[in-house]
C-alpha cells in the first residue's frame, strides 16, 4: 500500500519505493507538514515541528497551546491570517476579508492516479491516490489537496481544487500548488536560466534569508526560466546527498520560491505566477491549481533525475509514440530557411532517404504568402505556386522517395498582413486604446475564446485532412503582451493568462486525439516551452535553434535534470553553424544528436559524397543503439560547465541489467598539451567484466567506476568519442 492512514495519530503517509511522505492533522484540524525524505520504518511524532512561540508570531486565540500560523509546517499556507512566510494561497472572501484558515474535513484514497479536468497530469492504474479535504474554519471555501503516489517511480504528485460552496462569487489573488516546509535551512536552489538558442543553463545558489525565485510571465513557461528546480543539501553532488526536485505540469506563468525564514527554516512554494493573476470562482464551482510532481533523493542529483526520466516517459507522454520507435527525420528549416519549392524539397528528401532517413518534415513557409516571418500566419491555406501544386502532390512525391511526410505550424500567432487578420482584427490580443506590442512581426491569438480556436481548428483539420500527414511540429514564436480580452469583464481581466494556457490545453487534447497516428513535436522558437505540460499532448519537443553541438552540451545536459532523453530534438546541421559560426566535426554532431532523438537539419544535397556517407553509417549506429539511449538508465559523468574542472562532457546510458552501457565524451574546449582524462562510469555491475568498443582486454566493472575509462585522444578540434561498454558473459 502506497498510502497508509493512520485514523489515531490523525497521519497520512504516502510511501514510494525509497521515499516518505507524511502530514498529520493537529489539534485545531490544520493539515501540518511532518517528513519528506529517505523510507523508514516508523515516524517519530515527539521529533515533529518541535517549535517556541517568538515576538511578533501571532497565535491563532481560540486553543490552548502555543500555535502560530507562522511557525507552523503546513500542507497549504494561507495568507492574510498571520503567515508572514511565502504563502501558497490567497482567497479574497465575499465580504472582501483576505484570510483563511483551513481545517481539516476528511480524507479518502483511491486506488489510480486523479485526473485533474482540462489540465494536464501525469497518470496511471499503478498509482495511488489520496484526497485531503481542508474547509475555511468561517466560509464554506473548501481545499482539496490532491496526491498521486507512484511507488515504484519515487514520483509524488500535488494538485489542489478550491470549491466555491458559499452562495458568492470569491476570488483566488494567489492560487499555487505546492508549499513544502523543510526542517531546516541549509539548502542550495538548482535552477535552469537561459535565452533563445542558450536554453537551461545551470545555475546553483544558496537559499539566504531573501527570496530566491524562479519564475515566468510570459504567457509561456520560456527560455529565460525553466519550471523546474531543486533544493538540495549544500553539499549534494551527482551521487551524494538529499535532493527534492520540482517540476510544474504547465506552460504558461509560474513561480518557484524558496526562502529561509526567521526561524531558520526553508520553504518553497510553486505554482501559477501570481502576478497579474486574479480568478474568480462562482458559487459551486472550483479553481484547480495545475499539478505539480516531486521526487526525492537521497543519493544526489543522478537518481533524482532518472525517476523523473521513468515517469515522463511512462506516465506523462501519451499516445502511439509514447513507446514506438520514431522515424529519423530531416528538417528543411536551415537546409533553406523559406527559400524553397516543392522541387527542392523532393530533392532533399531523394538524397536524404539514400542515407536511411524516415521523414522528411517542410517547416515554415508553405502557406499564404509566406516567403518571410513579416506576413501569413493565421492563413493556414497551402502556397500551391510555391509548392507547385496541392499539399497532396508534395506530400505524394515525398512519399514516392520512400520517407513519411511532416508539416509545421504555428497556430497560437497571427500576422497583421493575414486575411484572417484583416476579417477578425479582434481575435489577437489588445489592450483598449494601445496598439499592440509586435515580436517577429506578430501578434498572439486569444486562445481564451472558443470562437479563435474553433477557427484555428478548423483550418488545420482541413490541411491534416487534405493528405497523408505523419507529423507536425507545433511552434511557438513570441511571448504574451497586451494581455486583455474581449471576451471577460473588466474585473476577470487577471484570468486572461490562465485561461488563454486552458484553450490552448483544449485545442491540443482535440488536435491531437482526432489524429492519433501523427507525431507531434513541440517547439517554441526551440526550447522556450519545454515543460511537463506540453510533454502530456506531444511527446518530444525541439530542445533549441541552437543546433551547434558544442553548445548543445550545456542545453542538453541542463535539460536532461528533468527530461529525458528521449524528449529532446537533437539534429545535425550544417558547418560553419548558422547560430556562431563555429565548426564541429561532423561525427561530434552526430554523437551529441544521439542523446536526443537525432535527426537532420541542412541541405543534404549540398553535401560530399564523404559526409553523405558518414551521415548513413550514424543513423546505421543510431538505431543500433536506439532502445539504449531511448530506455537506459542517464548518468552525467563530466559537466560541460565546469571547464576548470575538465575540458570534456560526457553521459552515459545504461541497460536496465548493467549489462550494457554507451558512454559518450566530448571534448568542448582545447589546450596544448592536454592531460590525460579517465571518466567514471556509473551503475555498472561491480563484480563483472567488460569489454569497451570490442576490445580484446576485459575492465571490472568496479574498476570502471572508481579508476575510471581512459579517454582516447585525439589530436582536431572538438572530438567525440563513443565508448561501447559490454558485459563479458
Ligand atoms: C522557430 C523554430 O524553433 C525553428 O526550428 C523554425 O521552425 C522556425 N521557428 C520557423 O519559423
Amino acid at each position: 500500500m502506497a498510502i497508509i492512514e493512520n485514523k489515531k495519530d490523525q497521519t497520512y503517509t504516502l510511501y514510494t519505493k525509497n521515499t516518505m511522505y507524511q502530514m498529520k492533522v493537529n489539534e485545531i484540524g490544520m493539515l501540518i507538514h511532518t517528513y519528506y525524505g529517505n523510507k523508514m520504518e516508523y515516524m517519530d511524532m515527539s521529533l515533529v515541528n518541535r517549535t517556541w512561540g517568538t515576538a511578533f508570531s501571532p497565535n491563532v486565540q481560540d486553543v490552548e497551546k502555543y500555535i502560530s500560523y507562522s511557525h507552523e509546517k503546513q500542507e497549504l499556507s494561507c495568507a492574510g491570517v498571520g503567515d508572514f512566510r511565502l504563502t501558497q494561497m490567497s482567497v479574497r472572501n465575499t465580504d472582501g476579508s483576505l484570510g483563511c484558515e483551513p481545517r481539516f474535513v476528511s480524507a479518502e484514497i483511491t486506488s489510480g492516479k486523479y485526473s485533474l479536468s482540462g489540465l494536464p497530469a501525469f497518470y496511471g492504474e499503478e498509482a495511488q491516490s489520496l484526497k485531503v479535504t481542508l474547509k475555511d474554519k468561517v466560509h464554506d471555501v473548501y481545499f482539496h489537496l490532491m496526491y498521486g503516489v507512484f511507488e515504484e517511480k519515487d514520483l509524488i504528485t500535488r494538485a489542489v481544487i478550491v470549491e466555491n460552496k458559499t452562495d458568492a462569487k470569491i476570488s483566488l489573488e494567489k492560487a499555487l500548488t505546492v508549499t513544502l516546509d523543510f526542517p531546516d535551512g541549509e539548502y542550495d536552489m538548482v535552477y535552469f536560466h537561459g535565452r533563445h538558442a542558450r536554453e537551461r543553463m545551470l545555475e546553483r545558489k544558496r537559499i539566504e534569508h531573501s527570496k530566491a525565485v524562479v519564475s515566468s510571465i510570459r504567457g509561456a513557461s520560456s527560455h529565460m526560466q525553466n519550471p523546474f528546480a531543486m533544493i538540495c543539501d549544500k553539499n549534494a553532488t551527482e551521487d551524494y546527498g538529499s535532493v527534492w526536485g520540482l517540476a510544474f505540469v504547465y506552460s504558461g506563468n509560474f513561480e518557484i520560491c524558496a526562502e529561509k525564514d526567521h526561524q531558520e527554516k526553508t520553504r518553497l512554494t510553486m505554482g501559477i505566477n501570481h502576478e497579474n493573476f486574479k480568478f474568480e470562482i462562482l458559487p459551486n464551482d472550483v479553481f484547480i491549481c495545475p499539478e505539480v510532481a516531486m521526487v526525492y533523493s537521497g543519493e544526489g542529483f543522478g537518481k533524482m533525475s532518472n525517476s523523473f526520466h521513468k515517469a515522463i516517459r511512462e506516465n506523462l507522454c501519451r499516445g502511439e509514440f509514447k513507446n514506438a520507435v520514431r522515424p529519423v527525420l530531416i528538417n528543411n528549416w536551415e537546409g533553406t530557411y523559406f527559400d524553397f519549392n516543392a522541387d527542392k524539397l523532393v530533392s532533399m528528401a531523394h538524397d536524404a532517404a539514400k542515407m536511411g532517413v524516415e521523414l522528411f518534415v517542410m517547416d515554415d513557409g508553405w502557406f499564404g504568402k509566406r516567403d518571410n516571418d513579416r506576413c501569413a500566419l493565421g492563413d493556414w491555406i497551402v502556397n500551391e505556386k510555391k509548392l507547385q501544386g496541392t499539399l497532396k502532390n508534395l506530400s505524394e512525391r515525398i512519399n514516392k522517395e520512400g520517407l513519411k511526410f511532416g508539416i509545421w505550424f504555428e497556430p497560437e500567432c497571427i500576422s497583421a498582413d493575414s486575411d484572417l487578420y484583416r476579417a477578425h482584427p479582434d481575435y489577437a490580443f489588445a489592450m483598449p486604446g494601445r496598439t499592440p506590442q509586435v515580436s517577429r512581426n506578430q501578434y498572439v491569438l486569444d486562445f481564451t475564446r472558443k470562437e479563435v480556436r474553433d477557427n484555428i481548428y478548423n483550418q488545420l483539420v482541413k490541411i491534416l485532412e487534405s493528405t497523408k500527414i505523419d507529423y507536425v511540429k507545433w511552434d511557438f514564436n513570441r511571448h504574451i503582451t497586451d494581455l486583455y480580452s474581449i471576451s471577460l469583464p473588466t474585473e476577470r481581466q487577471g484570468e486572461v493568462f490562465h485561461r488563454y494556457i486552458l484553450g490552448l490545453y483544449e485545442l491540443l487534447e482535440r488536435i491531437t486525439s482526432k489524429f492519433p497516428h501523427i507525431l507531434f513535436e513541440s517547439c517554441s522558437g526551440g526550447g522556450g516551452r519545454f515543460d511537463c505540460g506540453m510533454l502530456y499532448y506531444m511527446p518530444q519537443v525541439w530542445t533549441s535553434d541552437n543546433t551547434d553541438a558544442i553548445d548543445r552540451l550545456k542545453i542538453q545536459y541542463g535539460t536532461s535534470f528533468a527530461y529525458p532523453v528521449r524528449t529532446m530534438g537533437a539534429h545535425v546541421s550544417v558547418c560553419p553553424n548558422h547560430g556562431n559560426a563555429r565548426t564541429t566535426p561532423l561525427k561530434t554532431r552526430g554523437n551529441v544528436a544521439y542523446f536526443g532523438t537525432y535527426g537532420l537539419e541542412l541541405d543534404v544535397t549540398k553535401m560530399t559524397d564523404d559526409e553523405k556517407a558518414e551521415i548513413a553509417r550514424q543513423i546505421k549506429e543510431f538505431k543500433k543503439y536506439y532502445d539504449l539511449i531511448q530506455y537506459g538508465d542517464y548518468y552525467r559523468l563530466l559537466t560541460p560547465f565546469h571547464p576548470e574542472e575538465s575540458l570534456y562532457c560526457a553521459w552515459q546510458v545504461t541497460k536496465d541489467d548493467k549489462s550494457e552501457a554507451l558512454v559518450c565524451a566530448v571534448r568542448y574546449e582545447s589546450d596544448a598539451s592536454t592531460a590525460p582524462q579517465y571518466v567514471k562510469l556509473k551503475g555498472l555491475k561491480e563484480n563483472a567484466w567488460y569489454t569497451v568498443n570490442d576490445s580484446e582486454e576485459k575492465y571490472l566493472g568496479a574498476a570502471l567506476m572508481n579508476i575510471g575509462l581512459f579517454l582516447e585522444y585525439d589530436f582536431i578540434s572538438y572530438p567525440s568519442r563513443l565508448y561501447h561498454i559490454v558485459e563479458v558473459k
